[in-house]
């Protein structure tokens, strides 16, 4: 199977989940949950439970035990791109090709299938089967959540950003805002595929926190650069948004030749982290192209 094909059996398989996981819930066919189903399940590239499964299996934990945490990050992930393109926040109407979910459901649809999304995903962490999986680790998959996706995370993140709306921010005030609204989501990811091996995937977590921050970064500043270089039509959201709204970007930054540069070191810097796992016989082959699809991604 080439990298391509793994992402879309992987897609596939969140879907199935996120599906279950969704369709098991009260009012199905209200404008709630059918906002949530629009908001997660149409289009998009299930990034992060591609990360969780990756890690998981790199352990060999069976996918089925993974199916959990990969839903559960992905329904923070779909709430947090529904609440940031709101008119108090980016203000887009353009996401994965659709109308966004405010413009398709209203306003309030919105803000609530978000709210009820964050809800569900500690739901599933706290309650859906993960085989042969302790609960002292689901329990830190909860912490790991809770943490990369409030204040300490995403959310403080995204305050960060919303702050930063035409200023000059500086290089370690950027990278401090993208680590939070991006990097700490997709850690947890990676932390949260390895926690569902127990101790062979805490041993590993130094090595992989190392390689997560690296590819975090990296994501939001071919983000960035997206919004340069990329088209409406491939991207599904509106190419030059950031430039319109003076967010404070790498390309505005540093530039396009410096913000392409760097995505190319912190790509290397991932691949470097995951020298001591290789050299301990883990197959880190998946964490790899993934790291080098980061980076080389046109949507
Ligand atoms: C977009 O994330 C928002 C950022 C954190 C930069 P993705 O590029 O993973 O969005 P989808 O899920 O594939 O649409
Ligand atoms: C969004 O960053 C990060 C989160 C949603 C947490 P952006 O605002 O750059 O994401 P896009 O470009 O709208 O997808
Ligand atoms: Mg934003
Ligand atoms: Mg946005
Ligand atoms: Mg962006």
């Amino acid at each position: 199977m080439d990298f391509s094909q793994q992402l879309q059996s992987q897609a596939e398989r969140a879907n199935s989940a996120l599906q279950h996981f969704i369709g098991a819930l009260p009012f199905q066919k209200s404008p709630l949950v059918e906002a949530m189903l629009y908001g997660t399940l149409l289009g998009g590239k299930r990034l992060r439970p591609f990360l969780v499964y990756a890690t998981g299996e790199m352990f060999g934990v069976n996918p089925t035990a993974l199916d959990a945490p990969a839903a559960a990050i992905e329904c923070i992930h779909a709430y947090s791109l529904m609440h940031d393109d709101l008119p108090a926040m980016d203000d887009d109407d353009l996401r994965r090709g659709q109308p966004t979910c405010h413009i398709r459901f209203g306003e309030a649809s919105a803000i609530l299938a978000g709210d009820a999304l964050q809800t569900l995903a500690f739901s599933i962490l706290s309650d859906a089967p993960m085989e042969n999986v302790a609960l002292r680790d689901r329990l830190a998959m909860v912490s790991e959540l809770a943490k990369a996706s409030g204040v300490a995370g995403m959310c403080g993140g995204q305050a960060l950003d919303l702050e930063a709306e035409g200023q000059q921010v500086d290089l370690d005030a950027l990278e401090r805002i993208h680590r939070h609204k991006t990097g700490a989501l997709i850690r947890a990811a990676v932390r949260m595929g390895a926690l569902c091996a127990g101790d062979k995937g805490r041993d590993a977590l130094v090595y992989l926190d190392s390689y997560a921050e690296s590819i975090g970064l990296a994501f939001q500043v071919q983000d960035d650069i997206l919004d340069v270089v990329g088209d409406t039509a491939t991207l599904g959201k509106r190419q030059g948004a950031d430039q319109q709204l003076g967010k404070s970007t790498y390309p505005a930054l540093l530039g396009l030749e410096q913000a392409q540069a760097k995505a190319r070191s912190l790509c290397d810097d991932a691949l470097a982290a995951l020298a001591p796992l290789k050299a301990q016989a883990l197959d880190t082959a998946t964490l790899e192209a993934l790291a080098n699809f980061i980076i080389q991604r046109d949507k």
